[in-house]
């Protein structure tokens, strides 16, 4: 299995039955080999920087109903909440003085962010921090909103697309929602100049080997600047509950994989890696991530953005993310900077 590591570390590709193998090796040696070779790859590119993400988890209410998520619309048990302007700019402020030169807009599709007012809500923070990258992660939404909101000053955006396999995505989706108009939304934002992240959960119900496959290749083809990765957890209220999650080592893997295939690609260590395991995203850093998002939002709502069980980050010792993180990732052997942490061309 070794010299499949090898091929891939010298030619940033494989064949579907490579990847096949590799992506079910259990092996420690290939692992550690993999790891190896991520690590590598990322310090060539980004040393050992390491860049910090403010999550802003802006609303909760949400008028999708994906299978998987806490927060779907037909989970009457979700408790709702919305961030107003003046509290979102409360933690770009707080945010800036520990430190952060990134923020990132994140909610449920909440049709109460109109595109005015997230027009002038970028343009205040675009303003007020002109040091400081713009990420939204609002869902999917019109060209025309994009352009107004990417004119407006945002720079970057979020949406994975979750499953590149029609037949998987159409079982962690209900059917109004649609693969075809998710990869247009990408392929929209990547047109109008966002430095655009995709992704997809690993272990989720019904995936398989060959799913994961066509993943990687949809990125392939993507090329997006951003990837975002992480097992998926169950949440006691969806149709998943009794679903096992996803594995550690199999993300482990798929990181390390992500890493060779697109060595200059931003790739977070997740919150939800860090949910299945302490150590979650500390390996993730060893095993190629160069990404952290630590939570920005009030302390207040945060066990209300319940995506998934368990969540971390989200007790009142929590109030601090930043601190936390910055050990974890220097017993990692890493070093948090203060930057925008830009895409490298
Ligand atoms: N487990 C893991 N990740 C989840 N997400 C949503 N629900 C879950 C879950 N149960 C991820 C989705 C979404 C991102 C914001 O959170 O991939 O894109
Ligand atoms: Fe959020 Fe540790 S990183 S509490």
């Amino acid at each position: 299995m070794t010299e499949i590591v090898e091929k891939l570390y010298k030619t940033g590709d494989l064949s579907d039955s490579e990847l096949k193998s590799l992506i079910e090796c259990g092996d420690e040696k290939t692992a550690e080999l993999l790891r190896k070779y991520a690590d590598e790859t990322r310090q060539k590119h980004y040393g050992k920087k390491v860049f910090l993400r403010g999550l802003i988890e802006v609303s909760s209410y949400c008028k999708n109903d994906c299978l998987y998520c806490g927060l779907r619309r037909s989970n009457k048990n979700a408790e709702r909440y919305r961030l107003s302007r003046e509290e979102i700019l409360s933690c770009c402020e707080t945010g800036y003085e520990l430190g952060f030169r990134t923020f990132v807009m994140q909610g449920g599709e909440d049709s109460s962010f109109t595109d005015d007012f997230m027009c002038s809500l970028i343009s205040e923070i675009r303003q007020k921090y002109p040091d400081c990258a713009i990420t939204l992660s609002l869902g999917e939404r019109s060209y025309e909103s994009y352009k107004r909101m990417k004119d407006a000053g945002a720079d970057r955006y979020l949406l994975r697309h979750e499953a590149a396999c029609g037949e998987l995505y159409s079982k962690l989706h209900p059917s109004e929602m649609s693969l075809e108009n998710r990869k247009n939304c990408l392929k929209n934002l990547k047109e109008l100049g966002y430095q655009t992240g995709a992704g997809f959960m690993v272990g989720a119900p019904y995936q398989t080997t060959e799913n994961i496959i066509e993943d990687l290749r949809f990125l392939q083809e993507l090329q997006p600047q951003m990837i975002g990765i992480g097992p998926f957890i169950s949440h006691h209220d969806t149709e998943f509950a009794e679903c096992e999650n996803g594995s550690l080592y199999l993300t482990l893997r798929l990181l390390g994989i992500i890493r060779l295939m697109f060595p200059k690609v931003l790739l977070p260590a997740t919150t939800a890696l860090g949910t299945i395991n302490p150590q979650g995203r500390e390996l993730g850093l060893k095993t190629g991530c160069n990404v952290v998002m630590p939570n920005l939002s009030p302390v207040k709502v945060r066990k209300k953005y319940d995506l998934y069980d368990n969540k971390i980050c989200t007790g009142e010792e929590s109030a601090e993310c930043r601190g936390c993180l910055e050990r974890r990732v220097n017993s990692a052997g890493y070093e948090i900077v203060s930057e925008r942490g830009d895409f490298i061309k």
